[in-house]
């Protein structure tokens, strides 16, 4: 996307210096790739590159915007209980899977709570057993690992944590590991202060940050030299352990799970808050300003009297184990309800703010594709993200002795899955991949449908009127019945070029002189212009901004600045054109 944007710049320039001060037709014969005749935007096919003979592109027609608009539903609707009452019908058929006994999901769409399922005993040893609901526990497992980052990154926003990018030795200065397979050179410059020193200075490894161990990139072992995950040592014992260690890939390059890495951020960074107790911060600034009353570390008698029994594939009841140091990467139980509330919390949508927007936006932003053989498509602090459907699918599994668990939210849509299992993951196809198939295409369907009505200015007087493009391109802008604005393209090219309906978009008030243009709820990405190609994607959005208003109360004129389009002057009157 960043490269073809790039790519449309340079192109912009061109036309700049070049096509401007000549005539369309012609570069429209001479097939250049983009002219700023019509619609500012025009792209042709790929260059046909030696093929002879018709290239046949019946490729289906690419739908924009890729995703749609995040607009408020009101609820309910009909194309999302059916998808609803499909999911609850692929988690129930699931139930008989070996081990399983109890399933608790949640689907939530930004603040609300679309659908909740329960299945099956919640102690699935005792035949009298009613079913869980959503205020049953479960151990979450690896979903524990979310914590550790929001620690992370809550202790960033307030600056106990310098940059995301520290190495891990500023929190913990004894750390050290060996690094075989990566060694940077220190930088260059110094190498510069020639004939002082033919050695140069000694090179530096390739630094375990913070952020790396949050994303699965730090190189570090799954866990510490032949530990389990019931360790119970110390955090100087764990440093002590990793000195003769190795790290099993260079930091940064290679996607690697481990446990090691989230327990040994969490323990560090805990060092450096008030109390020194990682879970003590947890429940203070976690758990309780979101309500989560239900989640924590610790398998005391009421909780466990709360909890789902878990059972392994042959049935038998899985005994609650402790993790001992490992604990911030697997030790907690929590309920469907409680990881909702931390869904729309990382949504955005929940009143109750624990990072700050552009925090969050970090939080769930990928940071390296993985190839090949890992389980994911690419990893980020701490998820694993899966394509699906053009939408990508942000997921934290966690599969423990007797449980497993998934945490999974699709941002573009502000929309969350919460699956919890008392027994493992039922074989075959992934319930929760199974569930998306089905929500993705229904939310989209319900937001596309959703359609939001172009905000008007106060006043529409002063934008409307006639404009054009250094005699290029000529636009009239007059309000609609609701008083909101429209711009219109006319001309001869543009008449004989761009089917009526898209020669028309809504001009949506934002603030003051500025508004933003809206093509259309969907519209086709490219429109086909005889040899050249109309990019209506690149236009939707774009900001317009009209100029400060003149002594008549009318704005003279408008740039789209997103398009590199500037000087779009008022006309005093509307042009007539000689007809050819
Ligand atoms: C999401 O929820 C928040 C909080 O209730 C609300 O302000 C916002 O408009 C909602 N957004 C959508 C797209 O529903
Ligand atoms: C589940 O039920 C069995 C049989 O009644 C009982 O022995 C066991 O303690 C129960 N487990 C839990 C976790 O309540
Ligand atoms: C994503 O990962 C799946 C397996 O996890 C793989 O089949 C698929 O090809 C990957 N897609 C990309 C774009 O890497
Ligand atoms: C556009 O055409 C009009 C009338 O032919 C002329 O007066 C005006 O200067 C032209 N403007 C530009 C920017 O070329």
């Amino acid at each position: 996307m960043k490269t073809q944007a790039g790519w449309r710049v340079s192109l912009l320039k061109v036309k700049k210096k070049w096509l401007f001060p000549a005539s369309c037709i012609f570069f429209f014969l001479l097939s250049v790739l983009m002219t700023g005749c019509f619609l500012w935007q025009y792209h042709l096919p790929k260059l046909k590159t030696g093929s002879l003979g018709p290239e046949v592109t019946a490729a289906p027609v690419r739908m924009c915007p890729q995703h749609p608009e995040p607009v408020p539903l009101a609820h309910p609707l009909p194309v999302l209980k059916e998808a609803l009452e499909k999911v609850d019908r692929i988690l129930r058929q699931a139930l008989p899977a070996p081990g399983l006994a109890a399933m608790s999901a949640v689907v939530i769409h930004n603040d609300t709570v679309l659908w909740t399922g329960n299945f099956g005993k919640k102690n699935g040893s005792d035949p009298a057993s009613g079913p869980p609901n959503e205020y049953t526990m479960y151990r979450i497992s690896s979903v524990s690992k979310i914590f550790p980052v929001l620690m992370l990154y809550r202790l960033w926003e307030e600056g106990t944590v310098a940059s995301l990018d520290d190495p891990l030795e500023r929190y913990a200065s004894s750390f050290t590991i060996n690094n075989p397979l990566g060694m940077a050179s220190a930088p260059k410059q110094q190498s510069l202060t020639v004939g002082l020193e033919e050695v140069g200075p000694a090179p530096r490894p390739t630094p375990v940050t913070l952020r790396r161990m949050a994303s699965q990139l730090s190189g570090l072992p799954r866990r510490l030299r032949s530990t389990s995950l019931l360790w119970r040592g110390s955090t100087q014992e764990a440093l002590s352990l990793l000195k003769d260690d190795v790290l099993v890939a260079d930091p940064g390059t290679r996607c690697h799970y481990s446990t090691l890495a989230f327990s040994l951020l969490a323990h560090v960074l805990a060092a450096h808050t008030a109390h020194g107790d990682y879970q003590r911060w947890i429940s203070e600034n976690v758990l309780e300003p979101l309500g989560m009353a239900d989640t924590g570390f610790d398998l005391t008698p009421p909780v466990r009297t709360r909890l789902a029994a878990g059972f392994y594939g042959s049935g038998r009841p899985a005994p609650l184990y402790d993790l001992g140091w490992y604990r911030p990467s697997g030790q907690m139980y929590s309920t469907a309800a409680d990881l909702a509330k931390l869904a729309m919390e990382l949504l955005g949508s929940s009143p109750k703010r624990l990072l700050r927007p552009d925090v969050a936006k970090t939080l769930l932003a990928p940071l390296l594709a993985c190839p090949g053989a890992y389980f994911a498509n690419e990893t980020g602090t701490p998820w694993e993200f899966h394509m699906q459907r053009g939408y990508r699918v942000v997921r934290k599994d966690g599969d423990l002795d007797g449980y497993a668990a998934t945490f999974s939210l699709v941002p573009s849509l502000h929309l969350g899955l919460v699956l919890l299992l008392a027994g493992p993951r039922p074989p075959g196809p992934d319930l929760v991949a199974q569930a998306y198939d089905v929500l993705l295409p229904a939310m989209e369907r319900a937001l596309r449908e959703a359609e939001l009505s172009p905000a008007p200015p106060p006043s529409a007087h002063p934008f409307t009127g006639y404009f054009t493009f250094a005699n290029l391109t000529f636009y009239e802008v007059r309000a609609g019945p609701a008083g909101e604005l429209r711009l219109r393209q006319f001309g001869p090219r543009v008449e004989a070029l761009v089917p009526p309906a898209f020669r028309t978009l809504s001009l949506r008030h934002l603030r003051g002189r500025v508004f933003q243009l809206h093509v259309a709820r969907e519209f086709p990405c490219m429109l086909p212009l005889g040899d050249a190609w109309l990019s209506l994607e690149a236009q939707h959005g774009q900001l317009v901004n009209f100029y400060p208003l003149d002594d008549h109360g009318l704005s003279p004129g408008f740039d789209v600045p997103g398009l590199n389009t500037y000087r779009v002057l008022r006309l005093l009157r509307k042009p007539v054109f000689k007809t050819q």
